[in-house]
């Protein structure tokens, strides 16, 4: 049995907000975000477009390429979506706080009705997760066939774009991947890394609005629920958790980095992936890098990334490719795939 990714898609808002452009308002400069980030632009989507609709686009555009490269029986997405077992979407903003998920926005208007759907809360890591969990979840299940796993963020709705030093970061954008269990042997998912320290619960967080702080009657509320980080504990963290998964994946699977043919790293910071390709002697071209157009788009720079490499025809059959990331949690991990 084997968990197969036989199509990808994504969905990129066509607002694209140049470091120039936010200098104009921002106490910053290109110079700056691109030598510490690698990040030259980023995609903001409209106020009226929200999670859910850029994770449908993703899923939508995933589903026509399955048909248009004949890897399903089906031949619209009607029908492609009938047979969807699994909706799991990866998100830190999805439309609404705590429920309803935006995977079951997603399920209704992609009439997947045979769908079980969620959300899924791992941070940036969030795809990574989501990835394994609709495997496991196919797999213990014989009925079970096909799973959408989708990551869409719009982190623009919660970031403070006074501060600096965060709202630089990020851009709003969606992946999905369709993920089919197979009789195939030795290819699919092979393996995935999964772990966390919550003693760095703080160092990323969106403190107000949920249970803990939650908004009461009568207050005053000058800012909206933003993301709050602590930048260097974070990079220290991220350089840590990317070298070790890389490590510990190659050491579990027995094959060595030559045996990779690409790393797909989560997008938060070109020198986090610069840093860690130093520490293990990895070429950084190994490492596809997409953050300069994106910057970080959280669960969804990973299928974003795998959706740009599949379409650019460098997802060959046999090619095996590596994931890892790290995020809110503070979570970390990665998967091994082949092709
Ligand atoms: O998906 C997971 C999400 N998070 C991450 O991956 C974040 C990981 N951390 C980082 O990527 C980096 O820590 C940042 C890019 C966030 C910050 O880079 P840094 O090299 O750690 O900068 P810093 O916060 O130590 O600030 C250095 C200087 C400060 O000025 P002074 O005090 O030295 O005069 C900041 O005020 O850079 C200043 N600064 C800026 N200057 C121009 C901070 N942000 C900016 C800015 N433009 N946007």
């Amino acid at each position: 049995m084997a968990f197969e990714i036989i199509a990808t898609g994504r969905a990129i808002p066509p607002r694209r907000l140049t470091n120039e452009d936010l200098a104009k308002t921002l106490d910053t400069n290109d110079e700056w975000i691109r030598s510490h980030t690698g990040i030259e632009a980023r995609h903001i989507a409209d106020d009226d477009v929200a999670c859910s609709d850029l994770a449908l686009e993703a899923a939508r555009n995933t589903l026509s390429l399955a048909i248009e490269r004949g890897v399903c029986a089906e031949k619209t997405i009607e029908e492609l979506a009938l047979t969807l077992d699994l909706i799991v979407v990866g998100t830190a903003s999805g439309d609404y706080i705590g429920c309803p998920a935006s995977a079951c926005i997603v399920q209704d208007r992609l009439e997947a009705r045979n769908a079980g759907a969620f959300d899924l809360s791992a941070g940036c890591s969030g795809f990574i997760y989501a990835l394994e969990s609709a495997a496991a979840l196919l797999a213990i299940n014989k009925k079970r066939r096909r799973a959408l796993v989708i990551g869409s963020e719009i982190l623009s709705r919660f970031v403070d774009w006074n501060e600096r030093t965060n709202c630089i970061l990020f851009g709003d954008g969606a992946g999905a991947v369709l993920l089919e269990k197979t009789e195939a042997e030795g290819r699919g998912l092979l393996r995935t890394i999964l772990g966390a320290d919550g003693s760095g619960s703080e160092h990323i967080m969106i403190r107000d609005g949920g249970s803990r702080n939650a908004y009461k009657a009568n207050d005053t509320i000058t800012l909206s629920p933003h993301m709050e980080m602590n930048g260097r504990a974070v990079y220290n963290f991220a350089v840590k958790a990317v070298t070790s998964t890389i490590t510990q994946l190659l050491l579990d699977e027995g094959i060595s980095i030559k045996d990779v043919s690409r790393i797909v790293p989560h997008q938060a910071n070109a020198r986090i992936v610069q840093a860690a390709a130093r520490r293990l002697d990895i070429p950084e071209q190994k490492f596809f890098l997409n953050i300069q157009e994106y910057a970080n788009t959280s669960a969804a720079s990973i299928p974003i990334a795998l959706d740009e490499l599949n379409r650019a025809g460098e997802l060959r059959r046999g090619d095996l490719i590596m994931t890892v990331g790290f995020g809110a949690g503070l979570t970390y991990g990665g998967n091994l795939l082949r092709f």
